[in-house]
């Protein structure tokens, strides 16, 4: 890779004439955001090729800073004279090209959303190649080579993952965390990259060039660099294998000689050409970019102002329910799949019911995991609707079960689980002669024949790209997607809901947006398990929410694996408050002086986010949004808010407990027998 990085940097305004003159560098300084975003890029592609991050066939080039007002760089990394360092064939067919950077950019966004540290420290070219061994070439910066003298001082940053490590020499100090980015766009302009990533057999060497703009957090704060020596793990930074479940989706992609011409190749272009429309909306508003993002990668559609209204006019219109859910209000519930046709199909007295579920991954539910339920809640009665509630026990134990040569494998424990779990969500207060809420286990029988089906019509291929499965997945994790798959179809419930395959009844799932690949595959050959006249063709119509955010900060979701970045449901009220004031991440200012003079960001304030999913009256809403954001009025600051907050949450929990402590195992098993609901 020899080209140069000065076309990238605005030059002086009388360059034109002096285009002869050797170019004079003019590279400005390097923006901490590019820094950042150079490490994360190394880790994703890595990560995704496989190549390794101390390789010394590794080499980077210079980055370029400033662009046209955005923050960008482009490197090139060199993975070797055939492939030696890869174990990813690069693509030279620009189309599979830019799938591959897309993958690199889910990757390095992923970093992002896991929110690492990343560390620097002062360093010289010596130091660097002490610590690494070989040349350090795979950590030098390009422009640190041969040429350079050894104690030239440099700057490494270092990021360390659970399952990979990155490091690199860069131009200036890092931002303290990846999440100090809020996001990396990689340039996936089809010219540059089609010369740029160059392979096969003839190819003297394989490169990939990345253009990438990074964009920074209004609140992020820059790295202080350690004068200290690094403690590096070099088994990370050397491993040459692919780790990420981008690359090993690429790689599956790439080798399915199916992709060409199935509905998957068509959704992974759309996705790509539409990436490059959003990075024009990208600098509006920032805070709902990943969910656009997200919804043109599915290619769902989102509420339109018109089909809320629809929805009003047909739940609101009828008296059933007082209002429209805060969540459909507050735009939480914000993305759909043929809402609108399964509106007009039941407004015209087509029969209908909804479908949603749960994999029981441990005893005690949080407050995200209800969020689904008490939306379904409200729709059940809003449409008087037959309810189905799958307890996927089966799921968790082929994705987490384990086997111990004594005490054998723990499918009971999630057996169990099921039964716990369905507690909490029958405590939400479902119409029990409208509801039927079943365990796989249990229950599989009855939906046998639709599994079947949707096993035939699937390829192994195709579950797999969809769902990242790969030889060594153990075939029941292959199997299960038809096994979520099948209860979209109301022939599943002879006896409940009194439905053979000629059934016209239509489905609606409110989910959460990252079960919308399930759906994807079921509504792909849904036409093949119903009868002509169902007005969806079979495919189950969706309602999709947002994350709930955890208590530490808005991106990614809640795990019940963390105690403290969740609420969760059996937690008394003194816990409520201690993990409110202590744990919820605040977008106020340190100081009340700054506090009053600029106030808080409520885009990342998460007792304030938490505010939009639990407080019901819209004014105080407002008039809590307003004092907060201006820092002035009774709201004016974090602890109020948070103090409005812990009063709401230790109501609801409370309320739960009391509810959930009433309802008998017994009970749970009537609400699980299978009998006729509609
Ligand atoms: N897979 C879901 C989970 O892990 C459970 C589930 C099964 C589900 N069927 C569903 C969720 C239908 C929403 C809608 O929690």
């Amino acid at each position: 890779m020899t080209e140069s990085s000065s076309d990238e940097v605005p030059t002086s305004p009388n360059n034109a004439s002096e285009a002869k003159k050797p170019k004079v560098s003019v590279v400005p300084p390097c923006p901490n955001s590019v820094s950042t975003a150079l490490v994360i890029l190394r880790a994703a592609i890595s990560g995704v090729t496989g190549a390794s991050c101390a390789n010394q066939n590794v080499s980077l080039l210079q980055a370029t800073y400033i662009k046209e007002g955005k923050s960008t760089g482009k490197f090139s990394v060199n993975l070797g004279k055939k492939l030696g360092s890869c174990e990813l064939d690069l693509p030279e067919d620009p189309e599979k090209a830019q799938l591959l950077l897309q993958a690199i950019e889910d990757a390095a966004n992923r970093i992002i959303a896991e929110n690492h540290v990343v560390e620097c420290f002062e360093c010289s070219k010596d130091d660097v190649i002490n610590w690494v061994g070989n040349s350090g070439n795979g950590v030098l910066d390009g422009s640190h080579g041969p040429k350079v003298a050894g104690d030239t001082p440099l700057i490494l940053a270092y990021l360390n993952m659970p399952d990979h490590a990155a490091a690199v020499t860069v131009p200036s100090a890092t931002l303290v965390r990846t999440g100090c980015l809020s996001k990396i766009i990689v340039d996936q302009d089809g010219g540059v990259m089609s010369s740029s990533i160059v392979a096969g057999k003839k190819a003297r060497k394989a490169e990939i060039t990345i253009k990438f703009e990074a964009i920074e957090r209004t609140d992020s704060e820059t790295a202080a660099i350690q004068s200290k020596q690094p403690i590096l793990d070099l088994e990370k930074l050397q491993s040459a294998a692919i780790r990420f479940p981008e690359g090993r989706l690429f790689r599956e992609r790439q080798s399915d000689a199916l992709l060409e011409g199935s509905s998957e190749k068509t959704d992974a272009e759309v996705a790509v050409q539409d990436d490059d429309e959003m990075v024009v909306n990208a600098w509006e508003v920032k805070g709902k970019i990943d969910y656009d993002k997200l919804v043109k990668e599915f290619g769902s559609t989102l509420i339109s102002g018109e089909l809320l209204q629809e929805i009003s006019d047909q739940t609101v219109g009828t008296g059933r329910v007082p209002f429209l859910h805060r969540f459909l209000r507050r735009g939480l519930f914000f993305s759909h799949r043929d809402l609108d046709q399964f509106l007009k199909l039941v407004k015209s007295g087509v029969p209908m019911f909804l479908y949603t579920g749960r994999g029981p991954s441990s005893e005690s539910m949080h407050l995200g995991h209800l969020i689904p339920f008490l939306f379904t809640k409200w729709l059940q009665e809003a449409f008087d609707a037959p309810l189905v509630i799958q307890m996927t026990d089966d799921e968790k134990f082929l994705f987490k079960g384990v086997y111990d040569e004594s005490t054998g494998d723990n499918l009971d424990y999630y057996a169990s689980l099921t039964l716990e779990n369905a507690r909490d969500i029958l405590a939400c207060g479902f119409d029990y002669t409208k509801t039927f809420i079943f365990s796989d286990l249990d229950y599989i029988g009855s939906m046998y024949p639709n599994v079947v089906r949707i096993w035939k019509a699937n390829t192994t291929n195709k579950v797999s790209n969809i769902f990242g499965f790969d030889g060594s997945s153990n075939i029941g994790k292959i199997a299960f997607p038809a096994i979520q798959a099948a209860p979209s179809f109301a022939s599943s419930f002879p006896t409940v809901l009194k439905a053979d395959r000629k059934s016209n009844r239509v489905c609606l799932i409110p989910c959460a947006i990252d079960q919308d690949p399930y759906f994807r595959m079921t509504r792909d050959i849904a036409h093949k398990l119903v009868d002509k006249n169902h007005g969806l063709s079979g495919k189950p119509a969706l309602i999709h929410s947002k994350f709930f955010p955890p208590l530490q900060g808005a991106t990614g979701k809640m795990s019940s694996s963390d105690e403290n970045s969740a609420i969760f449901l059996t937690d008394t009220a003194q816990d409520i408050e201690r993990k409110i004031k202590e744990n919820a991440f605040s977008g106020g200012q340190d100081t009340m002086k700054k506090q009053k003079e600029l106030g808080a960001n409520l885009d990342v304030d998460v007792a304030y986010q938490w505010l939009r999913f639990f407080l019901e009256d819209d004014d105080e809403l407002e008039q809590i949004g307003i004092d907060y954001k201006s820092g002035s009025g009774k709201y004016w600051s974090t602890a109020l808010v948070k103090q409005r907050l812990i009063v709401i949450l230790q109501e609801l929990v409370a309320e739960h407990q009391k509810r959930r402590a009433n309802i008998t195992d017994e009970e749970v098993r009537k609400w699980m027998t299978e009998r006729c609901i509609v």
